[in-house]
């Protein structure tokens, strides 16, 4: 899309952090919007903000409920217009649940891959069939994280699964996309000076057991959520650095470079670890190619 002036963006987590940041960068250009969050009153907040500058409806719901975001779809439809930009955006840190191999439980998985990845999935599920019906210009934003590209330590091991798998399926369906118009762009931030850490405190479902949790990994959380705030992006500079992505069709936005060296070890051992190239491998690529045409 050359522009979103004049389009209706449809933001997830919108309320806070980056998805704030992609709002106010898209409002500037004139993008109508529906900012979605489970969080009330920091949702009529931004739209204090931002009413001055476009039209903005706020919409409370739980990215995870399904009927609710077919409703929000409606809704946005009825009342802004067709959505041509969709932020696939709200999501929680790993938690204290999600970081200890000892104390994790089925309902930390569910937590962390209900909101990242089963958030992403509804939102690809409500919208883009709508999209592909009417055709683009049309755009897609998938926040993942660079924990969605390589992993360093291993800690947050229920993060890096749910982010691994918004990049995989943003990485398949983007080919399938531009078929009907439609671009997609995968956010993939390093540190970001968002309230990741309080919201990801606020909603774990551990918090009740936290005081009871080891201090060695209650000690490891708070070290690694202290970086946010002196290491942190400004929101605001991602937000426009997602407005050109989409400008520009790209599929990567990169935000900065933590997980350059990361994601080349990764590369490099994967390569490595296969064998050397024979007949079959030849004849497996052509086929492929041949299935694609
Ligand atoms: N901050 C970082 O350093 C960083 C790095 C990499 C990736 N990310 C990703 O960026 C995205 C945005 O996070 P942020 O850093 O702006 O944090 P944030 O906490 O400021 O914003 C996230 C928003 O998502 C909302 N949210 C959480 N669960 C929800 C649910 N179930 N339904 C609806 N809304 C929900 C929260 O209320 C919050 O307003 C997340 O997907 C996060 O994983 C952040």
């Amino acid at each position: 899309m050359r522009t979103v002036s004049d389009s209706t963006a449809f933001i997830t987590g919108g309320a806070s952090g980056i998805g704030l940041g992609m709002a106010r960068a898209f409002a500037a250009e004139g993008a109508r919007l529906a900012l979605v969050d489970l969080d009330a009153a920091a949702l009529r907040e931004a739209q204090r903000e931002l009413a001055d500058v476009t039209e903005v409806i706020t919409i409370t719901l739980d990215v995870r409920d399904r009927e609710a975001m077919a409703a929000a779809a409606d809704r946005t439809e009825s009342e802004l217009g067709s959505v041509r930009v969709l932020c696939n955006n709200a999501g929680v840190g790993s938690g204290m649940g999600g970081m200890n191999l000892e104390t994790m439980k089925y309902e930390h998985w569910d937590h962390t891959l209900g909101v990242n990845l089963g958030g992403v999935v509804n939102g690809v599920q409500t919208f883009v069939p709508r999209m592909v019906e009417r055709g683009g210009p049309a755009h897609v934003v998938n926040t993942s994280s660079g924990s969605g590209l390589a992993v360093t330590g291993g800690a947050q091991f229920m993060y890096c699964a749910s982010k691994y798998a918004v990049t995989g399926l943003s990485e398949a369906i983007v080919n399938l996309l531009k078929r009907y118009g439609i671009g997609l762009t995968l956010v993939s931030p390093g540190f970001v000076d968002t309230r990741i850490a309080e919201t990801t405190r606020r909603l774990d479902p551990a918090a009740a057991e936290a005081d009871a949790m080891d201090s060695d990994y209650r000690e490891k959380l708070e070290r690694f959520e202290a970086l946010f705030e002196p290491l942190g992006q400004d929101p605001d500079d991602v937000g426009a650095m997602v407005l050109d992505a989409i400008h520009h069709d790209r599929l990567y936005c990169q935000p900065d470079r933590l997980m350059a060296e990361p994601v080349r070890a990764r590369c490099s051992a994967l390569l490595e670890a296969m064998p050397p190239e024979t007949e079959r491998d030849r004849q497996m690529v052509e086929m492929i190619q041949k299935v694609r045409q």
